[in-house]
């Protein structure tokens, strides 16, 4: 690490003990923000630790509609997001509104958000999932017909694990949009022996190609395994940055320099070191909407 980041670390975590503050990172976070966090963690993890942390500051190292979690999970705490602008695409792809629209089509069905969704969309489902438990989650239900939003090929790969009717909006993460099949042909042509593991935000004709699809903690564990000496990482490239740290002695390769989401990459340490000394930008979700959103929350939590 440079002189310079070393001091932005160093200023970073003396204000964070002064402030109470816990960092919470994603898998897909830069390096030298997953070294600083004090948990780094998929989507299910990160909710869980914002759910029991006893800090009275959560820096949320991710994209919007995670610190939007944690402030729905944690309303007393200061939840604060380094760039209000890191949002996520495919969360932005349906409104409160097209799921109400939806849900008239289809009295009766159970809804099924992934997190990857706004705190309102949240409000009008009934249970979350995230990639790690959407096929407990849908099990769950006593329902037999689903809808499954955002994610379009989230809810395909999950529909083929379970006998429930499944209907799914049509968004997609535009960063796995860009593993296809070629891809995966290519890589298997270069790197014959290596594993292939894709997360399930990808299309389905990729996954069927893929030696498995796990969300990014799930991914961690399959690089765990004995016979995992070479693999073909199929998803975006900041978690390879936790692949070589626990596993020197095993070869990642990255399935396509083009998996990265620029969102994640909007937080730097200078935005984590700005925010805790403005504290801001602050996120917040208001009462009513809250409300209604936790138990969709609360729902899957309780299951996991
Ligand atoms: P997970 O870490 O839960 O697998 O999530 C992937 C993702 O795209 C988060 O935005
Ligand atoms: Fe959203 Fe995809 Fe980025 Fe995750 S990787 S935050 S799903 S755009």
């Amino acid at each position: 690490m440079e002189t310079g980041q070393t001091k932005i670390v160093e200023k970073i975590l003396a204000l964070k003990r002064a402030r109470n503050a816990v960092i919470l990172a994603h898998n897909y976070q830069l390096g030298e923000i997953q070294d600083i966090g004090d948990f780094v963690g998929d989507s299910l993890e990160l909710s869980q630790q914002a759910a029991k942390t006893d800090a009275d500051v959560i820096v949320f190292c991710g994209v919007h509609f995670m610190a939007e979690t944690a402030a729905i999970l944690s309303p007393q705490k200061t939840v604060l997001l380094p760039d209000a602008h890191a949002g996520c695409p495919m969360a932005d792809m349906i409104t409160a509104d097209q799921l109400r629209a939806m849900k008239r089509e289809h009295p009766g069905a159970a809804v099924v958000c992934y997190v990857n969704s706004s705190a309102e969309v949240k409000a009008e489902s009934d249970i979350c999932c995230t990639s790690a438990n959407s096929v407990n989650v849908v099990e769950s239900l006593k329902e037999e017909e689903v809808l499954f939003v955002p994610d379009q090929y989230l809810g395909m790969n999950t529909a083929r694990q379970t006998a429930k009717k499944m209907i799914f909006w049509p968004g997609y993460c535009p960063t796995h949009a860009r593993i296809t099949p070629a891809t995966i042909e290519r890589m298997r042509g270069e790197f014959p022996s290596a594993k292939v593991v894709v997360h399930p935000e990808c299309r389905p004709d990729v996954v069927a190609l893929a030696d498995g699809a796990f969300s990014t903690s799930g991914i961690l564990r399959y690089a765990s395994r004995e016979d995992t000496r070479q693999m073909i990482v199929g998803t975006e490239l900041g978690i390879i940055h936790r692949l070589r740290k626990e596993h020197p002695d095993k070869q990642f390769i990255p399935i396509s320099e083009q998996a990265v989401c620029p969102h994640m990459k909007m937080i730097t340490l200078e935005k984590v070191l700005w925010t805790l000394e403005e504290m801001s930008p602050q996120i917040t979700v208001s009462e009513p909407i809250r409300e209604q959103a936790i138990s969709a929350i609360e729902r899957m939590l309780a299951l996991s």
